[in-house]
């Protein structure tokens, strides 16, 4: 680590990390602690060894593992080496890098067929708990079979999943696996002050997964992990309808939401799913239309509750010729809406790609009951809501499966 101290200085976890020689490693650390930095280093430091190695970041989304690609190209730009190879960095079709005999490419685990066939001798999975299994399993894996290579896993935890039972087998030692797990305040950069206000915003299970790194088991959730993980999928097969649509209005600072499913109750498929945040009604009304446009004949649900109404009459007369209801939000139809999409997502009857914002705000939708007797139904304190109403507005709206018959041969007699 010589090589790196004037750019960067790990921290005590962080250099627990990097030193230890494992070809299998997994961090379970809080939010902020430092795991993608670390990663980046890591990957840095591997660029200088004298024969060539070959990198693969993967991350639930593109962006995702873009954050771990920019972050290493940073921390070599800032090396400022003599004589060293000037990296030779492309950010089309996707991230990559070449430097002197090495490479580096970030990848979203959504492309699984790109990557077969390809080797690496070290691959990163960035936020590994929200990735489908198999994706680490039948497709990173073998990638480095050739290779001999070595597999990072990084991530705060997300339930009792694959990442745990990674996690796990390096607590018990099995299969060469190391692993290490860290609250957030192990870090130094991390305040005592953002950790205390953090507390105050959220429940005490989302803070104690979030930032205390802890492999929570279901209890109060809504949607419960594994149900929500049988759901992920790293590729969708190719969808036709029939389409159905929820848009979640903002709230004041709150953020505009749009989900398209595909399909009926027993087979759907989320295709697209939008947040946008601080514009006006005109131009948030433009923008859900924009998406509605180019799905012909979706039905389209929106939160009607207080100041929606008007809005849900905007996007009527925006788009006159496609279906546009309201819902006004009690806690009747609130619980009926969200125990509709508990429902499909419990028989895995909706596919879809890992989004990391929708799978934590799955995963923080708790039913809490209040002085009053009721449940209250909704993400606590800092984490939002918004693209579980927006997808559990689609879900709604979600045909059952009636699938027209053709019978051939004799008319069956009415007493069959
Ligand atoms: N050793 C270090 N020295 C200086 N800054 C650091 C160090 N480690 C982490 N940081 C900084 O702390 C912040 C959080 O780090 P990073 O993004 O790596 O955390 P993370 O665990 O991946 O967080 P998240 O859960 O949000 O993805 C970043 O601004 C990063 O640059
Ligand atoms: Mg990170």
């Amino acid at each position: 680590m010589e090589l790196l101290k004037p750019v960067w200085r790990p921290h005590d976890g962080q250099r627990e990390f990097l030193l230890n020689p494992a070809k299998f490693k997994v961090l379970a650390c809080g939010r902020r602690w430092g795991k993608t930095d670390a990663c980046a280093v890591q990957i840095v430091h591997a660029l200088h060894k004298p024969y060539p190695t070959k990198h693969l970041i993967l991350g639930p989304t593109a962006d995702q593992a873009g954050l771990l690609f920019e972050r290493s190209v940073q921390l070599l730009d800032q090396l400022d080496q003599q004589e060293a190879p000037i990296p030779k960095v492309k950010r089309s079709p996707y991230p990559h890098l070449r430097y002197g005999t090495h490479t580096v490419m970030a990848r979203s685990g959504h492309l699984p067929r790109a990557l077969r066939g390809h080797e690496a001798t070290h691959i990163v999975v960035d936020e590994a708990a929200y990735l489908p299994e198999s994706l680490v399993t039948e497709v990173a894996m073998p990638m480095l079979a050739t290779t001999d290579g070595a597999l990072t896993l990084i991530s705060t935890p997300h339930g009792k999943n694959h990442f745990w039972r990674f996690f796990d087998m390096g607590q018990r030692g099995e299969n060469g696996v190391w692993s290490r797990h860290a609250p957030s305040s192990e870090s130094p950069f991390v305040s005592a002050s953002f950790l205390e206000i953090q507390k105050q915003l959220l429940s005490e299970r989302a803070f104690a997964i979030e930032y205390e790194a802890k492999f929570m088991d279901s209890a109060g959730q809504v949607f419960k992990n594994a149900s929500v993980q049988a759901c992920l999928v790293p590729l969708l097969s190719e969808t036709n309808g029939p389409y159905t649509i929820g848009v979640d209005w903002a709230r004041y600072g709150d953020y505009t939401a749009v989900a398209v499913l595909s399909g009926h109750r027993d087979e759907s498929a989320l295709v697209e799913l939008v947040r946008f945040q601080g514009t006006t009604w005109i131009d948030a009304v433009r923008r859900v239309a924009d998406i509605v446009e180019r799905f012909p004949h979706a039905r389209v649900l929106c939160d009607a509750t207080g100041l929606g109404d008007p809005v849900v009459e905007l996007l009527r007369t925006t788009l006159r010729s496609q279906a546009v209801e309201g819902l006004v939000f009690t806690n009747q139809t609130k619980a009926e809406l969200i125990d509709g999409l508990s429902w499909i997502i419990d028989r895995a009857a909706l596919k879809m790609t890992p989004d990391p914002q929708l799978l934590r705000e799955l995963e923080h939708f708790e039913a809490t009951p209040t002085d009053s007797g009721r449940t209250r139904l909704a993400a606590r304190g800092g984490y939002h809501d918004d693209l579980v109403v927006a997808l559990a507005l689609a879900a709604r709206q979600l045909d059952k499966n009636y699938q027209a018959r053709i019978v051939l041969g004799r008319p069956r007699a009415f007493s069959d």
